[in-house]
């Protein structure tokens, strides 16, 4: 479903001189971001710095002005189904699950569109070697899973969209840090089979630990941005994030 991947000359996903607002009220002022392919990058800021709004104008939930290109494609230009379409894939902040129905429903859900019956098989196997603890629960309604066992569900069912990029709104929120640790090792794995990730994290020590790169968002504009193990030493970062 998702076209080839984008060359090294062009990144995967790039964001340039963004700016998007609710009504007459501005939140994104020229924010640009880079995301190649098969990385995992992280945006950190505090409360209301803007990073649900700007995973909302990626999946064209929300209007922008500047470029937004994803694939050598004019992301701005697709609707929301169509960026979906193209494999640019939420994890929503709250997890939004369809409390109503099963583990595996939920799953299944993920992949609507997709018509590759025998595909989609398999890959609701590998969910369930990714975390066992779905396979477990597969009949069980979605809705009566634990917090960490519902991000687990949210995770795997936009896994199942086939995505090429995946962006999770708040990862470890509420979660004990055994279960952020489990997750965090999913994205590695997810990585490697060639999924690019881009992680919002509040928790900067867990989007640190879990990133390649990162940037930090701050009144709707990056004001740091870098490897993830040099921002960890930055001493801005450690001042304003990481109460050292
Ligand atoms: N639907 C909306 N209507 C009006 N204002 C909104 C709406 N959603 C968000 N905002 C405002 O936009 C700003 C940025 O919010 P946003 O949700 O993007 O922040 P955030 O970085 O995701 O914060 P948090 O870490 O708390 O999730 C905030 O001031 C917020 O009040
Ligand atoms: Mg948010």
């Amino acid at each position: 479903m998702s076209t080839a991947p984008a060359s090294s000359a062009e990144a995967l996903l790039r964001v340039e001189q963004v700016s998007a607002g609710y009504g007459l009220m501005p939140v994104l002022h020229g924010l640009s971001i880079e995301v190649r392919a098969a990385e995992i990058v992280a945006l950190v800021g505090s409360n209301g710095a803007g990073k649900t709004t700007l995973l909302r104008v990626l999946s064209r939930l929300l209007p922008c002005t500047g470029t937004l290109r994803f694939n050598r494609q004019d992301l701005a230009a697709m609707t929301p189904d169509q960026a979906f379409g193209h494999g640019l894939v939420q994890v929503p902040e709250g997890r939004q699950l369809f409390d109503r129905m099963t583990v595996q429903d939920n799953l299944l859900m993920g992949a609507f569109r997709r018509h590759d019956k025998a595909a989609v098989a398999r890959d609701l196997q590998r969910m369930y070697q990714l975390f066992p603890r779905l396979g477990e629960r597969r009949r069980q309604l979605a809705g009566s899973m634990s917090g960490g066992e519902q991000q687990m569900c949210a995770m795997a069912r936009a896994l199942m969209a086939a995505p090429v990029l995946m962006m999770i709104d708040e990862m470890s929120l509420g979660l004990a840090p055994v279960i952020v640790d489990q997750l965090t090792e999913v994205l590695a794995e997810i990585r490697k089979n060639g999924v690019t990730v881009l992680l919002v994290e509040q928790d900067v020590q867990v989007a640190l630990g879990a990133a390649d790169r990162a940037y930090v968002i701050e009144n709707g504009r990056v004001t740091l941005a870098g490897p993830a193990r040099q921002l960890i030493d930055d001493p801005a970062v450690q001042q304003a994030y990481l109460g050292v």
